[in-house]
């Protein structure tokens, strides 16, 4: 027993949860799922793993991504990515509900799976279901040699290390980099994207590991944020494009560990439901970085802040006009907005870790939850 604690915390490595070590690794993690694969020096962008398939998926008109959870989040990004910078239609679908519905499949479709740990029951049948319809399967898993990466045609892994936390924090911000490297290899190859845009991205990539070291230096002010708001009974994150994703996200890790009641929204849909809960009891998290969308996230905060609502925003470093607004900030890095989502989501994970260990709860193996759900 004694020996096993002992091992727990050497695994640990110093930090109190796997969870928060996970958290921290993000800088390596994701130059990890970078490495060998952008070269800034002389801006090439090379994806081994995906082979002739490159070429297949900057011909077709339509990919369909399948997975679950943080995994299905990553997916909605990719999905931004892929359509802004390749200009293909995708669909992101919950394994699910996917394999359950008679899709249309069509021979050469392109079917991309997404999987932390490439064992996930639905995720597994919803691919094999494309196969038998003759589409070309890709996996972006983390664990190598897993069921899902076994049976795809090709795939990039995500490189991240082992995830234990059951809450994913470093798989995501991978499977978000990877994406990001396939949608642009997509695009160039295809010549979707201006060489200018290129190569802000690959430089723009190349740095975020070390804005992400920044975010995390900044870690005792999201916990003072968090101690005034351990005992809330419920959240609502919001965001707007690529960061409406990122809002999912944040709910979903607020949900799973800490137990909190939590809702992701798309900024602008607020006003069909969601506004008719806030009050001044209400914590709203939102994701307002200087990006094209901006102006409307700030009427939007103004909807919210006319109702009294709490509101802590997720800000670019510098910005005045939103601090002036809100009740607290949290200050992310500049980055293209199409790489927002790997620095806007690391302050959500803080916050939900933060509220969780704040309320007593088992951060790494929340109840009821698994790692990797094997079974339907
Ligand atoms: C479980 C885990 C989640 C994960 C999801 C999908 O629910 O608790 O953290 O996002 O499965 O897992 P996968 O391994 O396919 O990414």
């Amino acid at each position: 027993q004694t020996v096993e604690l002992e091992l727990e915390a050497i695994e640990k490595g110093g930090y109190e949860h796997f969870m928060l070590k996970e958290i921290f690794e993000q800088p390596r993690s994701i130059a990890d799922s970078m490495r060998g694969r952008i070269n800034p020096e002389d801006a090439t962008l090379l994806l081994g793993g995906l082979g002739s398939y490159l070429d297949k998926i900057a011909k077709t008109k339509r990919i369909v991504i399948v997975a679950c959870g943080t995994s299905w989040h990553a997916g909605l990004v990719g999905e931004y990515l892929l359509e802004e910078l390749a200009r293909i239609n995708v669909e992101v679908e919950y394994a699910s509900e996917f394999r359950y519905r008679n899709p249309i499949i069509k021979e050469g479709d392109i079917v991309i799976a997404i999987s932390q740990s490439g064992e996930t029951a639905d995720t597994m049948a919803a691919l094999e279901l494309a196969k038998s319809k003759g589409a070309i399967i890709l996996g972006v898993c983390n664990v190598v040699g897993s069921s899902i990466a076994r049976i795809t045609h090709a795939g990039v892994y995500t490189h991240a290390g082992p995830e234990i936390g059951v809450a994913s924090t470093k798989a995501f911000t991978a499977q978000v980099t990877v994406l990001s490297l396939i949608a642009i290899a997509v695009a160039q190859k295809k010549g979707t994207i201006s060489n200018e845009l290129y190569r802000e991205l690959i430089f723009g990539l190349d740095a975020i590991p070390a804005k992400v070291e920044k975010i995390l230096k900044n870690v005792d002010k999201v916990k003072d944020i968090s101690k005034l708001f351990t005992f809330a009974s419920n959240f609502i994150f919001l965001g707007r494009g690529l960061n409406f994703p990122v809002a999912l996200e944040g709910a979903l890790k607020l949900k799973e560990i800490s137990y909190i009641h939590a809702e992701g929204y798309p900024a602008a849909e607020m006003k069909h439901g969601p506004i008719a809960l806030i009050d001044e009891d209400m914590p709203v998290v939102f994701i307002a970085i200087k990006d094209s969308s901006y102006e409307k996230i700030v009427s939007n905060i103004q909807e919210v802040k006319a109702r009294k609502g709490r509101v802590i925003a997720i800000v670019t470093e510098g910005d005045t006009q939103i601090p002036s607004m809100v009740d607290f900030t949290i200050e992310v890095p500049r980055t293209n907005e199409l790489l927002s989502p790997l620095l806007t989501s690391i302050p959500l994970q803080l916050i939900s870790y933060y509220i969780a260990v704040l309320r007593g709860r088992n951060v790494d193996q929340p109840r009821n939850l698994a790692k990797s759900v094997t079974v339907e």
